[in-house]
């Protein structure tokens, strides 16, 4: 059996938690990040052996028998590159669909993160949007959660000005953002409203609270999140001030024939 601190995947885990960290999206325990596996990528690293089962809060049945590196509840981002053992868990979702089996990780004694609902809720929708998703990942970015205040939630309008404020931004979330009013987190309610707005794109502002992203890999949905974080940055920098300068409909749609890509339909004028 190999050294499972030595799997691409989980050095990748681990870098992208302290990454995560170091851009201060996950203050304390805020965010968790699920990575689905392919058992062939992780049989290798495990023993095979069930180490405790430990219960979901819904029925999972579409996902039975995946594997899913995951975040511990109430577990910090900082101290994962110190202790991935204790911080992180490997599961597999169990064959009655409501329990997960522990193969490996939550050394404590600790479980998945109380998010795990949206999180494999999220993974269901997405995978059927596009088989290649592997990643769902939720943090606390600071301008994203701060826009929320003082922004209209209208999705339409969120996405625009988003837009608006870098011109990379179209060519990175086409799809726009998505938007949830301020739920109670961790429940399953949450996990069903996010994974309903993730059918219709890959990024999902949780108000007043945060925001989901989901993509192929880490790399791609740190930097969905990352781009869409500078731009709510620059528009917290710019909101108070009068705006003289924009990125038009027109350049816009210049952006969308010159990179190959397409707005959401009926975003742009
Ligand atoms: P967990 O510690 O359970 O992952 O919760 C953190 C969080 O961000 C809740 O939304
Ligand atoms: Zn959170």
């Amino acid at each position: 059996m190999k050294d499972i601190l030595t799997a691409p995947w989980m050095i990748e885990m681990i870098h992208t938690a302290t990454n995560m960290y170091d851009q201060g999206w996950d203050e304390r325990n805020g965010g968790n990040i699920s990575v689905l596996l392919p058992e062939e990528d992780v049989k290798d690293y495990i023993s095979g052996e069930v180490i405790r089962t430990i219960p979901l809060k819904f029925d999972a049945k579409e996902i039975i028998g995946k594997y899913f590196l995951v975040t511990g509840t109430g577990k910090y981002f900082k101290n994962v590159q110190y202790d991935p053992a204790r911080n992180l868990g490997l599961i597999r979702i169990a064959p009655n669909g409501t329990d997960a089996e522990l193969m490996w990780g939550y050394s404590d004694g600790g479980r998945f993160t109380s998010e795990l609902p949206a999180h494999l809720m999220s993974h269901i929708a997405r995978l059927q949007i596009d088989p290649d998703n592997r990643v769902v990942m939720h943090c606390h970015p600071t301008n994203i959660l701060a826009m929320t205040y003082v922004h209209t939630l209208d999705e339409r309008k969120f996405t625009r000005t988003l837009w608006q404020m870098c011109t990379e931004c179209i060519v990175v979330f086409p799809d726009g953002v998505n938007v949830l009013p301020w739920m109670l987190c961790g429940t399953n309610e949450i996990g069903e409203a996010t994974a309903e707005k993730m059918k219709t794109a890959r990024m999902v502002v949780w108000a007043q609270h945060g925001i989901y992203g989901a993509g192929r890999d880490l790399d791609e949905t740190f930097g969905l999140i990352e781009t869409a974080e500078k731009a709510a940055e620059i528009f917290m920098l710019t909101a108070h001030l009068p705006i003289i300068n924009t990125i038009s409909d027109a350049q816009m749609h210049k952006l969308e024939e010159h990179f190959g890509v397409k707005g959401r339909e009926g975003y742009l004028d």
